[in-house]
């Protein structure tokens, strides 16, 4: 069965990071047996500034024709910001239920890491955010704009049934990682409750209860988000999962993002785990347009966002030659970042393209 993707380049170096990324899937589904088929479709900023169009109906249905969405970046310097992000991003997340942003945080061979003493065995968790409610759903409103009386709220919305299932995802993921390498089953819940306390003892219940009653061999833990943003600077190595709403995912992800060698590596996939649901991988990185079109960009959070493709539409489908691909894309990657030898990625002196080939050299194509 072929896979039939739909690609979004996007803006900026989204395009550049892409190619290297397709040109890596390509070979990987050639070497495992299968075909990736893919359609490219022209949304981003200069879309919106040809037509007007952000993403219309007709676009979504579209994409719902596909099997998986691999999304480069969007951002344009001409455009105002939000327009992109709540038209194309945030709807896309919204409109295909993609309620799991699942976001490694891993730390490969040669890549340097900015905290001192730590190392590959120390930083290696995953962030499971929650995708589809919080801060990012648009409640609240605006009176009196431009007033002295001024008056802005954004609301954390928040729901049991949402907490729940991303609190599921995030069980049933501290189990499968304990399950494959030995690690213990940790599951970290990160929230505000001391301040939050209606939306954050939601989510405290929803966590408490699940884990007594179908969990107990899943190790829980608190960390206010604050704290854990101390914690994955000081001692990374005692996360495994970690679980948060939306917001607050976002902002340690960066974080994560950081302590793993940075933006050029840090992949992520928008998950929609139903049967039959419609998921979408993307870098963690935006479109960069102060370095577009200098071949200067990494492609490997690209690359890495096709591996976790593979894996997750792999997984989701039975399709085990997916899962192959997937994980031999991965492997790649580790047999690439060691070549850097401690540099940073982005002083390497190497081109996208450059790593792109290297990639597809250590596939063994
Ligand atoms: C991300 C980005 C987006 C988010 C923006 C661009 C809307 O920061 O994917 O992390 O906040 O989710
Ligand atoms: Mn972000």
């Amino acid at each position: 069965m072929p896979l039939n993707l739909a690609v979004i380049p996007g803006d900026g170096t989204g395009p550049e990071v892409i190619e290297q990324a397709l040109a890596v899937l390509d070979a990987a589904a050639e070497m495992h047996g299968f075909e990736g088929d893919w359609t490219v479709y022209p949304f981003g900023g200069q879309r919106y500034l040809d037509s007007d169009i952000v993403l219309d109906d007709a676009d979504i249905t579209r994409l719902r024709t596909h099997d998986a969405i691999l999304l480069g970046a969007v951002g344009h310097p001409d455009v105002k910001p939000g327009i992109l992000e709540k038209g194309l991003l945030l709807k896309l997340r919204f409109e295909l239920d993609q309620y799991i942003n699942l976001r490694p945080v891993r730390l490969y061979e040669g890549v340097q890491t900015p905290l001192r003493d730590k190392g590959p065995d120390d930083i290696d968790m995953v962030v499971v955010r929650e995708n589809t409610e919080d801060l990012y759903t648009g409640a609240g409103g605006v009176a009196r704009r431009g007033t002295p009386h001024e008056v802005a709220t954004q609301e954390m919305l928040t729901t049991r049934f949402g907490v729940d299932r991303c609190l599921r995802y995030a069980f049933d993921l501290a189990r499968t990682r304990r399950d494959r390498n030995a690690k213990p089953g940790k599951l970290t819940l990160v929230h505000k409750t001391n301040v939050l306390t209606y939306a954050g003892d939601l989510w405290h219940r929803g966590f408490t209860e699940m884990g007594d009653a179908e969990y107990q061999d899943i190790e829980r833990e608190y960390h206010h988000v604050d704290a854990c943003c101390m914690y994955m600077v000081t001692r990374p190595e005692s996360y495994d999962v970690i679980v948060s709403p939306n917001m607050f995912g976002d902002i340690i992800t960066d974080l994560g993002a950081a302590i793993a060698g940075g933006m050029g590596i840090a992949a992520s996939g928008n998950l929609n785990p139903a049967p039959g649901g419609l998921s979408m991988f993307e870098p963690v990185h935006g479109s960069s347009p102060d370095i577009a079109g200098q071949g200067k960009a990494n492609p490997l959070a690209a690359i890495e966002s096709v591996a976790m493709l593979l894996s997750e539409t792999g997984r989701a489908t039975g399709g085990d030659v997916m899962l192959a691909a997937g994980r031999a894309v991965n492997q790649a990657v580790q047999r690439v970042t060691p070549r850097f030898d401690g540099l940073r990625l982005d002083r390497s002196g190497m081109s996208t393209r450059d790593i792109g080939q290297l990639v597809l050299d250590a596939l063994g194509v």
